[in-house]
């Protein structure tokens, strides 16, 4: 890509990225804005200045070396000076004010694009500083749209349904052992936590052809899952019993069958999506009483990425080109997951589906720094999180950005977190003598 075409790059994806901010914020009005809808939350408003002040701290200050355009206001969106749930009682920019500051910051740095050198410091180098205040912006989305799950009220976000699903897509398949390259080094916007490229032995097992569904989800619930302490582990019965959990976040009771909440709009639940809103616990508890147990992050990674026939890891299940939207569910194009076979173009070439897209899929992995992991451009990105306290999860969700969706994206959360768009996938080992 010459200099020019990733100025344009770079600056189309700030745009787009931020009509989506906007849809997302210009959806509710002030009140709605400024009010916490949950402690697990931001107020709307915090979320909708914090990606300006985040884009003025790297962009404005740092990349380009301008004077601040408000220095005043840094630690009321320092999201580690103030838990989520204090920050409605913080002094923060109205929501006119934030518009304003977050336009002021945006054209400095739409002007700042046209002259910087996007290379010869390892902070512009590609573009980084760039794809990075793009992407921190698309996660803030995400958690955004997380909020609005969490609004009550009338509905007022919608999107077209997902496509239907094309093919039928069960059981489990056969990933080959062997070592497989995990991570990357190469892709340009790739960050801190997906670096560097690796070796990892894996060794042969059965991954899900697809996530599990709500179909099977209701099935564990209906054969007493919720009541048996024998599927959870002592920490996830524990939780269980503390949170009450009986279902799904934002599940409900209808008749023999279950409802959900979406966005405002009670619907039944729809058999063949993957479920969404559970915890770890929840899913590591369906996969023991399933048989089965959660892939770890490797395995994980393997099945979206290698490539048996090549011997080598590519970007995505499909290959290596940038998603489209035959591919997966992403980028909140749709609002919800899509029934499993809705993406046949988006499957691995093993014949795995859905590992991008729908649902964030836990995995049995806490989040640890690879091997030669530096911290880069900073601790608190990534490195502050890594230890036992944080589960893994991959894949994106259809919250997320396609931008932000690489075979190597890391997230990472709370064990007992379900309020993010989050599912999962079993995978067991071979018995003896089958073969993997
Ligand atoms: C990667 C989703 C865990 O939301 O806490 C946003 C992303 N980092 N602002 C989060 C992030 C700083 C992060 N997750
Ligand atoms: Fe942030």
């Amino acid at each position: 890509m010459t200099i020019e075409a990733l100025r344009g790059r770079i600056g189309a994806e700030l745009e787009r990225t931020r009509e989506r901010t906007c849809a997302l914020t210009d959806a509710v009005d002030g009140d709605d804005l400024v009010k916490q809808h949950s402690p697990l939350m931001s107020p709307l408003v915090w979320d909708l200045a914090h990606v300006g002040n985040q884009e003025e701290l790297w962009l404005v200050r740092d990349v380009g070396g301008l004077e601040p355009v408000r220095c005043d206001i840094d630690h009321l969106y320092d999201a580690f000076k103030h838990p989520r749930r204090d920050r409605p009682a913080l002094p923060l920019l109205d929501p006119a004010q934030a518009r304003a500051y977050n336009r002021t910051v945006r054209d400095k740095v739409l002007d700042l694009l046209d002259r910087t050198p996007l290379e010869g410091r390892p902070l512009v180098d590609n573009g980084f500083a760039f794809g990075m205040i793009a992407q921190h912006e698309q996660q803030h989305d995400e958690t955004m749209l997380a909020t609005h799950q969490l609004r009550a009220g009338a509905p007022v976000l919608s999107a077209p349904p997902p496509p239907p699903s094309r093919v039928a897509v069960s059981g489990e398949v056969p990933v080959p052992g062997g070592p497989f390259r995990m991570g990357t080094s190469i892709e340009p916007w790739a960050l801190d936590n997906e670096r560097p490229e690796h070796e990892v032995d894996v060794p042969a097992f059965f991954l899900d052809a697809a996530p599990v569904t709500n179909r099977r989800y209701a099935e564990f619930i209906a054969d007493g899952g919720y009541a048996d302490p024998r599927w959870w582990t002592p920490e996830g019965w524990a939780h269980r019993l503390d949170a009450g959990l009986e279902a799904p976040m934002h599940w409900q009771r209808d008749g023999a069958g279950w409802a959900y909440r979406r966005f405002g709009r009670v619907e039944p639940i729809a058999p063949d999506e993957p479920v969404v809103h559970v915890c770890f616990h929840e899913a590591k508890a369906y996969a023991t009483w399933a048989g089965k147990r959660l892939p770890t992050e490797a395995e994980w990674e393997k099945a979206a990425r290698f490539d048996p026939a090549s011997g080598r890891s590519r970007r995505y299940p499909w290959g290596d080109e940038d998603p489209e939207p035959h591919h997966a569910n992403l980028g909140q194009r749709h609002l919800s997951p899509a029934p499993v076979g809705a993406y046949p173009d988006g499957a691995s070439p093993l014949g795995i589906h859905q590992l991008i897209g729908d649902v964030w899929e836990w995995v049995d992995t806490d989040f640890h720094p690879y091997p030669g992991f530096v911290a880069f451009p900073y601790r608190e990105y990534s490195e502050v999180f890594f230890g036992p306290a944080y589960k893994v999860l991959r894949g994106g969700s259809f919250g997320a950005d396609p931008v932000a969706c690489r075979g190597t994206f890391r997230n990472w959360d709370y064990p007992i977190r379900r309020q993010i768009f989050s599912g999962f996938r079993c995978a067991r080992d071979p018995l003896a003598g089958e073969a993997g």
